[in-house]
């Protein structure tokens, strides 16, 4: 229970007509989060003006852990939870790892749990989604590098990991305007824009693995449905061998790509 009085009915009704689908998981959520009346009615008027919940409650809920979100760092979906699954799947035994386009680090700190990795890393080029990745990967005492792609991620490892993985973006510039407000506004545009195709980035991951893995060695990349036969003629051309694997209930795709030994 909170230790103020909450008008839980009016608090539903008022985010129900402010477009939130899930108003009573969000109602509850915000009761708990805020610590009096007023921060409450503060938090939502925050969200009903449009704020992401988990940049308003520091949080978000990704395969089955609560990884911290800062404001303006891109929101773990629950699609991903695909990538992670598709490249557990392919690592081998205590894998080396590398999460490229970490964001807030959600994927590496799920890998974390299920790979027992010998070496995990992870990097991304936004300064505060690395603070954030941090903020969820230092107590496991995973290194978060700042830079584009491999440049910050030390050259010891180049041709020696065993699994990258990147949920980099992929929105086609001309498809950014057409994303919910909630994405466009309060994400950075680097967590998004994938270029004219989308795969600008994606391309560029690609280039980067097959000499950063070692032979016979997985990237694991999300990309969207429509995009995946022009992925793997990328990965192809970079000299890797993509598999696709798809889920109608998460809405989901994801490619693996092996470095032939
Ligand atoms: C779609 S978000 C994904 C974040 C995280 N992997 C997730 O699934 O929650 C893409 C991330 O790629 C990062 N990014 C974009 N371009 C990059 C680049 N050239 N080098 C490194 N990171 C990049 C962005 O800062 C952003 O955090």
């Amino acid at each position: 229970m909170a230790p103020f009085h909450s008008d839980r009915p009016a608090l539903v009704a008022r985010l129900r007509a402010a477009g939130c689908v899930y108003a009573e998981d969000e109602a509850e959520l915000l009761i708990a989060a805020a610590g009096s009346a007023e921060a409450l009615t503060d938090l939502v008027d925050r969200r009903v003006a449009g704020l992401p919940l988990e940049h308003l409650l520091g949080w978000a809920e990704f395969c089955g852990l609560r990884v911290a979100v800062d404001p303006g760092v891109f929101v773990p979906r629950g699609r991903t939870a695909l990538l992670v699954s598709a490249a557990a799947a392919v690592a081998g035994p205590a894998p080396a790892v590398l999460e490229l386009c970490c964001g807030s680090g959600a994927a590496a700190l799920v890998l974390h749990g299920r790979l027992a990795p010998r070496w995990l890393a992870a990097a991304d080029i936004d300064p505060a989604a690395v603070a954030c990745a941090r903020r969820n990967l230092d107590p496991l005492g995973v290194a978060v590098y700042q830079g584009d792609l491999f440049a910050p991620v030390p050259s010891e490892w180049r041709g020696r990991l065993d699994l990258v993985v990147a949920n980099a973006p992929y929105v086609p510039s001309g498809a950014l305007a057409l994303m919910p407000a909630e994405a466009r506004l309060h994400e950075a545009p680097v967590a998004l824009d994938g270029g004219a195709d989308g795969l600008a980035v994606l391309g560029r991951v690609a280039a980067g693995a097959a000499e950063w893995l070692a032979p016979g060695g997985h990237l694991a990349v999300e990309v969207s449905a429509a995009q995946a036969e022009a992925l793997c003629a990328v990965l192809t051309g970079a000299g890797l061998v993509p598999t696709v694997v798809h889920d109608d209930d998460l809405d989901a795709t994801a490619v693996t790509a092996r470095r032939l030994a």
